[in-house]
């Protein structure tokens, strides 16, 4: 049987996800374990780039990634699921790529960038971009490289880090004289993007997010905030689901054709009004996530399950990197 092609890649542990995840990022996950053979990586010490002197919630955090994955249906049977942390070989790849890798090259790297920017924003002028930060892109390809993996499924806002893994690939290569490192490929998620109820990107910073944990009446609260026809006043005006900035966008994705063809007519119609409309969707979106939100308070409830699932994946993820590692030094001429 021919080998499956090995996958890689990760999330930073910012707290518990939303559906913006779900439909951006873990559904396709869940459709690739199928094919291939996946790494999955809580990537904390991407966390630490920029919230190196926030850690009071890491640990509970670095959980609450995990449990999503698992509840949305990440399968450890079929998934490789690990912390970047527990996986040393990860920061020694990391030492070893840092010496290859010119200056120029992390400098750049465009979201470093936005992330500057962040910081000035949260901390001001006196900001400072840390050594740590400057490395992202290098320790990114640690990770993708720890498992010599073949493709990397990301957003478009990452393919540039892939694209400088593939050069820290041909350059360790050449420079030590091997074909050892396989060139990774980035993998575009194909899924839609949920914006938030206010149709700018989903996100917790923006208080405009629904989490996979949150409950129905939370989920209800948030889609009546839904952003619907601007230029619609009273509820029996003709509507325009096109022009129906968030709200027909859920639709689009939550309802099955024929509700989406009801709401549409009745709509355009002036037979449907908005606030109705989102009552109706939240229960659509509810129902979407019953089965994942039990899931969850199952996976909540049994963390020691939880802790399983993540030590056997650390212990088939590390016995790769180790190993990727030992042919490394060998390959460099180390001690
Ligand atoms: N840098 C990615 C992000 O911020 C997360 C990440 C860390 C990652 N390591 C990775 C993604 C390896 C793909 C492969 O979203
Ligand atoms: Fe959008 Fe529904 Fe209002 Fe039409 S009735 S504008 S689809 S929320």
């Amino acid at each position: 049987m021919e080998q499956k092609k090995r996958i890689m890649s990760g999330m930073r542990p910012t707290g518990k996800l939303h559906l913006g995840h779900y439909m951006g990022v873990i559904s396709n996950w869940i459709n690739l374990q199928n094919e291939y053979d996946c790494y999955f990586s809580v990537a904390d010490w991407h966390a630490l780039t920029t919230g190196y002197d926030k850690t009071e919630q890491l640990k509970e955090n670095v959980l609450n990634v995990v449990i999503d994955w698992l509840a949305c249906g990440i399968d450890p049977k079929k998934a490789t699921i690990f912390v970047q942390s527990t996986i040393p070989e990860i920061a020694e790849l990391n030492i070893y790529l840092g010496m290859v890798t010119p200056q120029n090259w992390v400098e750049r790297d465009p979201t470093l960038k936005d992330m500057a920017k962040i910081l000035k924003n949260k901390e001001g002028q006196n900001s400072q971009i840390g050594f740590g930060l400057m490395g992202y892109p290098v320790l990114m390809s640690a990770d993708i490289m720890a498992v010599n993996a073949h493709y990397v499924p990301v957003g478009i806002d990452q393919v540039a880090h892939v694209e400088l893994t593939r050069d820290m690939v041909r350059r360790f290569n050449n420079i030590y004289h091997t074909d050892y490192f396989i060139e990774p490929q980035p993998k575009l998620n194909k899924c839609s993007l949920l914006c938030g109820v206010d149709g700018a990107k989903m996100g917790k910073s923006f208080n405009n997010d629904i989490k996979i944990s949150d409950d129905e009446e939370t989920t209800q609260k948030r889609i009546m905030q839904c952003i619907t026809d601007r230029s619609r006043a009273r509820k029996d005006d003709p509507g325009h689901p096109d022009k129906c900035e968030v709200a027909f966008k859920y639709w689009q994705i939550f309802g099955t054709e024929d509700e989406l063809k009801n709401v549409e007519e009745e709509c355009k119609a002036g037979k449907r009004g908005c606030a109705d409309c989102k009552r109706q969707l939240a229960v659509k979106v509810n129902e979407y996530f019953k089965d994942i939100r039990d899931k969850r308070k199952y996976y909540e409830n049994h963390l020691e399950e939880v802790k399983l699932i993540l030590d056997e994946g650390t212990e088939k993820s590390r016995a790769i990197s180790k190993k990727v590692l030992e042919d490394v030094r060998n390959i460099i001429g180390m001690y």
